[in-house]
C-alpha cells in the first residue's frame, strides 16, 4: 500500500509483517543500532493539528533513527491561523516534495482526504474518532510480546469507547487476529452498532473483566464530548476506574494497558498504572517507536518499488 490510513484495509498477513518488522526494530533499539540508510534521503514532515506527546515524539525519533530528514511543522504558528485551509496547507507542503507526511487531525476523515491530494506516503497519526492505526499496532506488539501470541486471547477494552479512535482501531486489529473482545463502558459512552464488530458488550466492570488476559483502559475524552453528558470523575472512577478490586476479576497474569495520556484517579488508579508486575504502559510507549520505524520502512520500500516500476529514479 502507498499510505497507512487505518487498520480497516489491512489483511492479517500485512499486520503480522508489520509486527515482525517492528519486533526486529524493538530489539535493535534495545540492544543495537538501527541502520540509518533505511530512510536516508527521504524527507518526513510531521503535521499535528491536535496535541500529542507520544505519537509526535516517537514518529520524530523513528524517522531520525532510520536516517530521514525530519521536520515538525509548528501548526500553531502556521498560516492556518491566517485562514489557510487544511488542503491548501497540504498542497503547499506537497510542493516541497516530501516523501512521508505524518498527520494528526481532530476531524474524522481529514487524513484520508489529505492523502488524496498529495503524491507522497501519508501516515495517519490519529483522526478524530476514526482511526489511530499505529497505536493499535503498538498495542498489538506489546500484547504479543507479553503473552507470546496475538490470537485466542480475551481482551477487555474499557471506558470511553464512544469517542475513542484507539478503541476503533484496536477492535478491528484484534478482531482480525481472532481474539475475543469485550467492551466495557457506561451506556452513555458505548457507541450504538458495536455488536456488528463481533464483540461482547458490558456496562459492569466486574462482569466484563472476568477471566480476561488483557485489560485496556481508555481516557475519558472530555474534549470530544461537545456539550453532551460528562460524568463526574469521582462517580466514574468508582464504577469504571481500574483499581485492585476490579482487576482481581481478570486472570491473575492479566496485563494492564493504557494508550496515554492517562488521568490517574479517573480511569485508572495510579498504583495499578505503576505496578511493574501488571502494567505494560511504558512498554507500549517503547513499542511505539519500533512500530513507527516499521511502518515508515515498509511504506518507503513500497514507494521505492513503485518508482522502480515506473522507471523514475528513487
Ligand atoms: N496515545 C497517544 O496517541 O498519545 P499522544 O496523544 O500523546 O500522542
Amino acid at each position: 500500500a502507498r499510505h497507512l490510513l487505518g487498520i480497516e484495509p489491512l489483511h492479517p498477513t500485512e499486520i503480522t509483517e508489520l509486527l515482525d518488522t517492528a519486533q526486529r526494530y524493538a530489539e535493535l533499539n534495545r540492544h543495537g543500532r538501527a541502520p540509518r540508510d533505511v530512510l536516508a534521503g527521504l524527507t518526513q514532515i510531521n503535521m499535528f493539528f491536535e496535541n500529542s506527546t507520544r505519537t509526535q515524539a516517537s514518529f520524530e525519533i523513528a524517522g531520525k533513527r532510520l536516517g530521514a530528514d525530519v521536520m515538525n511543522m509548528a501548526m500553531q504558528a502556521s498560516s492556518l491561523k491566517k485562514g489557510e485551509t487544511l488542503i491548501d496547507t497540504a498542497l503547499t507542503l506537497n510542493a516541497m516534495r516530501p516523501d512521508l507526511l505524518v498527520v494528526r487531525h481532530p476531524n474524522s476523515g481529514a487524513v484520508d482526504l489529505l492523502a488524496q491530494k498529495v503524491n507522497c506516503a501519508v501516515l495517519n497519526a490519529g483522526d478524530g474518532r476514526h482511526e489511530h492505526p499505529t497505536q493499535a499496532l503498538l498495542d498489538a506488539l506489546t500484547i504479543r510480546r507479553a503473552k507470546g501470541r496475538l490470537h485466542r486471547l480475551s481482551i477487555a477494552i474499557c471506558g470511553d469507547i464512544a469517542h475513542s479512535r484507539v478503541a476503533r482501531s484496536n477492535i478491528m486489529l484484534l478482531g482480525k487476529m481472532e481474539n475475543r473482545i469485550r467492551l466495557i463502558a457506561p451506556p452513555t459512552l458505548m457507541p450504538s452498532g458495536v455488536a456488528e464488530f463481533g464483540v461482547e458488550v458490558f456496562d459492569d466492570m466486574e462482569e466484563g473483566l472476568k477471566d480476561v488476559d488483557v485489560v485496556m483502559m481508555l481516557r475519558l475524552q472530555k474534549e470530544r464530548m461537545d456539550g453532551g453528558f460528562i460524568p463526574s470523575e469521582r462517580e466514574y472512577f468508582h464504577r469504571y476506574g481500574l483499581d485492585a478490586a476490579k482487576l482481581a476479576h481478570a486472570k491473575p497474569d492479566a496485563i494492564v494497558m493504557h494508550p496515554g495520556p492517562m488521568n490517574r484517579g479517573v480511569e485508572i488508579d495510579g498504583t495499578i498504572a505503576d505496578d511493574i508486575n501488571r502494567s505494560v504502559i511504558q512498554e507500549q510507549v517503547e513499542m511505539g517507536v519500533a512500530v513507527r520505524m516499521a511502518a515508515m520502512d515498509l511504506l518507503a520500500r513500497n514507494m521505492r518499488a513503485a518508482r522502480d516500476q515506473t522507471g523514475v529514479m528513487a
